[in-house]
C-alpha cells in the first residue's frame, strides 16, 4: 500500500500503440477472431495515460493530458507539480502479463534430467526412478520459511523483469501437511511484501509422498489438509495432478468435491500426456480452468466452453521436453473456446517468461500476436477473481495500472523476440 500513496498521480506521455484488451464485456475472455482483432483492441500512436492511486482513470491525446496535469513539464524532467511523469518515447504499452499457472516454490535442481530425457526416458520413468517431483519434494521439504521467501523473492522480481505483474502460485512440493501449509504460507508472506498480485493455489495433490499408498494419501489431503488450508483461508483454489500414473478421475473428483465443500474452487492439471477424460470432469466440477490440455478431445473442449471453463495452454513443458507436437491451440479460436496461455514455471521448465511463451504460441502454434496477448492478460485475469471495476489484464478507466512498454512502436513484437526480453520498463499500480 505503502507504494500507491507515493506518487498519487501518474501520467504516462507518448505512448505508441496501446493494446488496452478491452473490446467488450470485460467481465469476459475474449473468444475467436475478436481475440485477434487489433482495431477493437489496440490504439494508434499518440495517446498517454492518466494513472491515479494505481488506477487507469483516462485515455487520451498524450498533450491534453499533460498540459491539463503538468504546468511546467519538459521532456526527461521526471517529476513535477507531484506528478510523476514516464515518457514511453513514442514505444507501445501492453497490460502487465497475468502469469496464472506456476510452481514458484521449490528447491534443488533437475537439470540432469534433460540427460535422461535425451537417453529415452520418459517424464514418468525418470519420475519413477527417483527423479522428477519426488526429487524436488525431497530438496523442498529441507527449506525453512525464510529460505522459501527470499527463492520466492527472488523468483517474483525475475517475473516481474520479465513483464509479469499478476501471478497464481501453487504448492505442491511439501507433500505431507507441514510443508504444504509451509509453502502455502510463503506465497502468502511473499504477497505481502511484493508489489504485485500473488494468488496462492493448494496443490497437496501433485503426486503421491514416497512411503505412503495413494490411498492412505487421498485420505490425508481431504481429511488433514484440506481442513487446515480452508480453515487458515490460505488458499483459493484446489489443484490435482489428474493424470494416468498420479492421481486417476475418480481420485480427482473426490479432492475437488471435497475442496468445494470447504468452499475452495478448483483448477487442474489435465491432459498433458493422454485423453484421461480430465478436461471433461473439469467442466463438470465447474473448474474456473483446467490446465496443460495438451491431449483433450474435441467433445470436452466444447463441455469446457459450455460450463466456463478456461483452457490454460503451457506450451513451454512440451518445448522442454523434446516434444515433437505443440497443443492445439489454433483451434480454439476457430471454435471460440476460452483459452490462456501460462509458464507453468516448475524445475522442470525453468522459465518465468511470459513473452518466451508468446513465442511458442506464435512461432510454433500459428496464433497472431494479439490473440496471444489476450491470452496472457485478459483472459487469465478472468480466472482470478478480479471484478469488472477494477480489473487486471486490460488497460482502460478503473484497471489496475499495470503495464508494460515495450522496446519497438509496435505491440505486436510483444512476442517476437525470442531468447530477448521486449519489456523496456514494467509499471505496477503506476510506480515504474
Ligand atoms: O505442470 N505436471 C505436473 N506438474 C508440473 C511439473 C512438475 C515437475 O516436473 O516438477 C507441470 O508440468
Ligand atoms: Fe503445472
Amino acid at each position: 500500500m505503502s507504494r500507491l500513496s507515493e506518487h498519487v498521480r501518474t501520467i504516462i506521455v507518448n505512448a505508441g500503440e496501446i493494446a488496452h484488451m478491452s473490446h467488450g464485456d470485460t467481465n469476459m475472455p475474449l473468444l475467436g477472431h475478436e481475440m485477434g482483432d487489433k482495431s477493437a483492441n489496440v490504439y494508434e500512436p499518440g495517446l498517454g495515460i492518466l494513472i491515479e492511486s494505481g488506477n487507469i482513470c483516462r485515455i487520451d491525446d498524450s498533450r491534453e493530458i499533460s498540459d491539463e496535469f503538468v504546468s511546467s513539464w519538459k521532456e526527461g524532467s521526471g517529476i513535477t507539480d507531484g506528478t510523476r511523469i514516464i515518457d514511453a518515447e513514442g514505444k507501445a504499452i501492453i497490460p502487465g502479463f497475468v502469469d496464472s499457472h506456476s510452481h514458484l516454490l521449490w528447491g534443488g535442481d533437475r537439470s540432469n534430467e534433460i540427460a535422461l530425457r535425451q537417453s529415452g526416458m520418459t517424464y514418468s520413468e525418470i519420475s519413477g526412478s527417483g527423479g522428477g517431483i519426488g526429487k524436488t519434494v525431497r530438496e523442498t521439504r529441507k527449506l525453512s520459511l525464510d529460505e522459501l521467501i527470499s527463492i520466492g523473492k527472488d523468483r517474483i522480481s525475475r517475473a516481474i523483469s520479465h513483464g509479469t505483474t499478476t501471478i497464481e502460485v501453487k504448492s505442491g512440493y511439501g507433500l505431507c501437511v507441514d510443508s504444504e501449509l509451509k509453502l502455502l504460507e510463503a506465497a502468502g508472506r511473499i504477497a505481502d511484501i511484493s508489489p504485485i498480485d500473488i494468488h496462492p493455489t493448494w496443490l497437496g495433490a501433485h503426486d503421491v509422498p514416497k512411503g505412503m499408498s495413494k490411498d492412505a494419501y487421498v485420505e490425508e489431503l481431504i481429511s488433514e489438509q484440506l481442513p487446515k488450508v480452508a480453515s487458515q483461508g490460505i488458499s483459493k483454489w484446489a489443484d490435482v495432478f489428474c493424470e494416468p500414473g498420479w492421481f486417476d478421475i475418480e481420485e480427482t473428483e473426490d479432492i475437488i468435491k471435497a475442496a468445494k465443500e470447504y468452499g475452495l474452487q478448483s483448477r487442474l492439471h489435465v491432459d498433458e500426456f493422454v485423453d484421461s477424460g480430465g478436461l471433461s470432469l473439469a467442466a463438470d466440477l465447474g473448474s474456473v480452468s483446467a490446465d496443460h490440455v495438451a491431449h483433450s478431445n474435441h467433445e470436452s473442449r466444447n463441455l469446457a466452453s459450455k460450463s466456463g471453463t478456461m483452457q490454460t495452454f503451457l506450451p513451454g513443458t512440451p518445448y522442454v521436453m523434446g516434444t515433437k507436437e505443440y497443443p492445439p491451440i489454433a483451434d480454439c479460436i476457430e471454435n471460440r473456446w476460452a483459452f490462456s496461455l501460462a509458464s507453468d514455471f516448475n524445475p522442470n521448465c525453468n522459465s518465468l517468461s511470459i513473452p518466451f511463451v508468446g513465442s511458442l504460441a506464435a512461432h510454433r502454434c500459428d496464433i497472431d500476436p494479439i490473440s496471444a496477448l489476450s491470452a496472457v492478460t485478459r483472459n487469465p485475469s478472468t480466472t482470478l477473481g478480479y471484478g469488472s471495476s477494477n480489473p487486471v489484464g486490460t488497460l482502460s478507466n478503473g484497471s489496475h495500472a499495470n503495464l508494460n512498454i515495450l522496446i519497438s512502436e509496435t505491440v505486436d513484437v510483444w512476442c517476437q523476440t525470442p531468447g530477448m526480453n521486449p519489456i523496456s520498463a514494467t509499471v505496477v499500480r503506476g510506480i515504474l
